[in-house]
């Protein structure tokens, strides 16, 4: 696909205004159209960023504009029939995490864009944060991996521009951890097994803000997958990741405000790896934006090349069976051992 290309959003709250300045930065994307159940949000969207049709029915909107493709940023239990609408319409597909409520649905998403022959890429950012990107980098030069920590503790308030966090009966997994799981397959590969802990520390909320993950991975490494949002640290350091891998060679650590480490041969070097800053760009959530153009810029280069997007829906599922896994470990006691990378 050489033309530009013409999008169209399906859901105008929170998270979706990061998509859209993200657009503003990418080249050979037109908008066209928003959509919201709640006209007056679509509206005011389509005001603010100057995008021309606005909607309050998703059928209306894919008949009326025939967008390239969706955009599809509305919470889970809506993503199936959202996006079978839009296989249906021969329309390609963005979906923001978490894919899908159940393994189930998640599996019916991924069959609707194959049979209806549309490219489906699911909107996991946060493996397209520099910092990320460069921990990747510095860890493919410390040898085998054998061992990572990838941990996000804060006690940042998610209730207020979030509600439904404090109230969906699960929270910090399926909302956040599914972000860290994937970070460590993209760092350490396939899961084999995995034991998990819940707990909930903040009793105002309904469901667990506090999740300890062990992961035994395919190649034999382990890592630990560690998550709060009760955690009243020295540093709040919302909304950054830690990452800490030790190969064979070596051993990477990215720590606070972007500081990654490399131990190597004895040597140890030190650097800043700081997320890209925009105008629009709302501290601290720098990272997470920056990685909201990239992933959006990929979908571009991915659709001009036909080739398959990092996070399609065939590579997410495993990553959504981590965060179904993570849950049932939790209530079982026992460990998960996974199906869908065997
Ligand atoms: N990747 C990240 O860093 C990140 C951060 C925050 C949220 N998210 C994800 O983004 C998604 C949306 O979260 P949010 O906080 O913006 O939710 P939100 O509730 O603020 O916004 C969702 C919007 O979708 C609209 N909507 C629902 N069903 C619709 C339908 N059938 N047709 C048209 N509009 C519809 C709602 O009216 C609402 O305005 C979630 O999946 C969430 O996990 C991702």
């Amino acid at each position: 696909m050489t033309r530009e290309l013409r999008g169209a959003l399906i859901g105008c709250g929170f998270f979706a205004r990061n998509h859209l300045h993200a657009w503003q930065e990418i080249d050979g994307v037109r908008y066209i159209a928003v959509c919201d159940l709640d006209k007056d949000r679509a509206v005011s969207v389509s005001n603010e960023f100057g995008i021309p049709a606005y909607y309050a029915n998703v059928e209306e909107m894919l008949q009326a504009e025939k967008p390239d493709f969706v955009d599809i940023v509305t919470q889970p239990a809506t993503h199936r029939p959202l996006v079978e609408l839009a296989a249906r319409h021969g329309v390609h597909v963005i979906c923001q995490k978490p894919i899908a409520p159940t393994m189930e649905d998640a599996q019916a998403i991924i069959d609707a864009c194959d049979t209806a022959k549309v490219q489906l890429m699911v909107h996991e950012n946060f493996r397209w944060q520099t910092p990320m990107r460069e921990t990747k980098a510095a860890s493919e030069q410390i040898g085998e991996l054998f061992f990572g920590q990838i941990s996000f503790r804060s006690a940042w308030d998610v209730y207020t521009s979030q509600p439904y966090l404090a109230t969906d009966d699960r929270f910090i997994i399926y909302d956040l951890g599914v972000h860290l799981l994937d970070l460590a397959r993209y760092f350490l590969g396939e899961v084999d097994q995995l034991t998990c802990q819940t707990q909930r520390a903040n009793r105002d909320i309904r469901a667990e803000d506090v999740a300890t993950i062990l992961l035994k991975m395919r190649s034999g490494a382990s890592a630990i997958v560690d998550l709060s949002y009760f955690s009243k640290l020295e540093h709040e350091l919302f909304p950054q990741t830690l990452v800490h891998l030790e190969g064979t060679e070596g051993s990477v650590t990215l720590d606070r405000d972007y500081q990654l480490t490399v131990a190597r041969s004895g040597e140890i070097t030190k650097r800043s790896v700081p997320p890209r800053q925009f105008s629009w760009s709302e501290p601290p959530a720098m990272n997470i934006q920056e990685s909201v153009v990239a992933i959006q810029q990929h979908w571009v280069d991915s659709m001009r090349d036909g080739t398959t997007p990092e996070t399609s829906g065939v590579d997410n599922l495993r990553t959504i069976e981590l965060v179904f896994g993570s849950y049932e470990s939790a209530e079982t006691g026992r460990p998960y051992r996974t199906v869908s990378t065997r």
